[in-house]
């Protein structure tokens, strides 16, 4: 039975029913919709709107009820129009009349703002943990190749030597951030919307704070216009994972590349990695494409979330039903993502030596062996035309700077003496690179320390 039977002569067309009802995927809300039920039926004893007894017998009941689905001792009822209904109506079924009192002085509009809010939070922890063991990983990573020299790319060209360490801990500062966002998002999400109502209040004494502070939250909504209208939080939330999968989008683009046989930079373990039903010599990074994929899942969220909310008057519209399958499946997503990803990179074998040579080849220390002619003088776009004139006479030649015979670095430039080998030795260009944030093995440490100390 829905909740709204008086006005009605008929029931809701089967058809129509099923189009309404929102139980197969608000029904992960039921220990949160106890949880409020719980804190507001407490709240209007404390008030006197409902007799102590009643309220200590509604508590009970719910309290019963959360255990008994949690031990499957009570099934939901995937008929009912909603989660709240159901919860309800189970209520009412164990102790009558007293169970008709809990919804006094609330509204689902309020209700349902403030499961989505609880069960939010609670997500948002999960993903939070998820993050911080992810970090952990690729700190750990970055520490045992702190002085793996790997080339560094713009364009995706060899650019400048940097090592496997400092590569990584770029996103370990992506995922600090992402983790400071989501804690701030929190901030926003943690108020309470009860004592909303439908949309206009309520006429009864309730005391709003007692139970936001019963729920743990730090404040209570201040319009109840907003406070049963607001998805903000929503689309935060969605905001906040759709940067976390941008970083594991690119992190697995990456991952996917490393692995091919063009750089060969890591091999992945066998457990996270796919063969092919044809190819016999296959073996695919899955697991990375999957969640470079699936960022476009959450993305769509984000964007369903916008477009839902963007015209919609005050207050409450049915329309705000649709937040929830695209921020349940955007949640869902980005555990799995993290929590998969972190294992498989976890477990990915370091290919040092093959990065090392494809850093020696790239013409990558060609910046140092400039920066050496200025060291003796030269204005720098001058030491850069040599240095361009030099890797020309390489490329024609056969040669790489370091294999170049020292005559010919004469032969460009007299300034040019036995001491530039050792400038573009690549561990002295990579140690030569201490500024602060620099790849200089001395500098990843330090970063990774910095990064332990804020990954709590
Ligand atoms: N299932 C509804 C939702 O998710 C609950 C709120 C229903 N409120 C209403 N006025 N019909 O939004």
């Amino acid at each position: 039975m829905p909740l709204w039977t008086g006005r009605f002569k008929k029931q809701l067309d089967k058809k129509t029913n099923d189009f309404n009802s929102s139980i197969s995927f608000d029904s992960r809300m039921a220990r949160q919709d106890i949880t409020g039920s719980v804190a507001h039926a407490t709240m209007l004893g404390k008030q006197g709107i409902i007799e102590k007894s009643e309220s200590e017998k509604i508590v009970a009941t719910l309290k019963d009820i959360a255990a008994d689905l949690e031990s499957g001792k009570l099934e939901i009822d995937m008929t009912a129009e909603d989660i709240h209904t159901f919860v309800e109506g189970e209520l009412t079924k164990r102790i009558g009349d007293s169970g008709k009192r809990l919804h006094t002085a609330r509204s689902r509009n309020d209700q349902v703002a403030l499961d989505l809010r609880l069960y939010l939070l609670e997500e948002t922890d999960k993903i939070d943990a998820a993050l911080k063991d992810f970090i952990d990983v690729i700190l750990k990573k970055a520490e045992e190749n702190h002085d793996a020299v790997m080339p560094g790319y713009t364009h995706l060209q060899r650019a400048q030597p940097v090592t496997f360490g400092h590569h990584l801990m770029a996103y370990a500062s992506m995922l600090l951030r992402d983790r400071d966002r989501l804690s701030d998002c929190k901030k926003r999400m943690a108020v309470s919307p009860l004592g909303s109502g439908a949309l206009a209040g309520t006429t009864y004494p309730l005391d709003r704070e007692y139970s936001a502070k019963l729920l743990g939250l730090s404040g209570v909504c201040s319009n109840s216009l907003d406070g049963v209208s607001d998805r903000d939080y929503v689309v935060e939330l969605l905001s906040c994972l759709s940067l976390v999968m941008v970083h594991l989008s690119r992190f697995a683009e990456e991952m996917v590349m490393w692995c091919s046989w063009e750089f060969k930079f890591i091999e992945l373990d066998d457990a996270f990695s796919t063969g092919s039903s044809i190819m016999p010599q296959k073996k695919n990074p899955d697991i990375a494409e999957l969640v470079r994929g699936k960022s476009g899942r959450v993305f769509g969220s984000l964007m369903t979330l916008l477009t839902v909310m963007k015209g919609l008057p005050l207050a409450y519209n049915k329309d705000m039903q649709e937040d929830k399958e695209v921020t349940f499946d955007a949640v869902d997503t980005v555990l799995i993502c993290v929590d998969t990803f972190s294992a498989m990179l976890e477990t990915a074998k370091v290919l040092r030596n093959n990065m090392r040579s494809a850093a020696a080849k790239g013409f990558i220390n060609a910046t140092d062996c400039a920066d050496y002619l200025v060291k003796k003088g030269l204005p720098f776009r001058d030491a850069y035309k040599a240095v361009g004139q030099l890797v020309a006479f390489c490329i024609e030649n056969g040669y790489t700077l370091e294999t170049l015979p020292q005559e010919e670095y004469k032969k460009v430039c007299e300034l040019f003496d036995e001491g530039v080998f050792e400038a573009i030795d690549l561990d002295n260009c990579v140690k030569g690179r201490a500024v602060k944030g620099g790849p200089a093995p001395q500098c990843v440490l330090e970063e990774i320390e910095n990064a332990k100390k804020l990954n709590v």
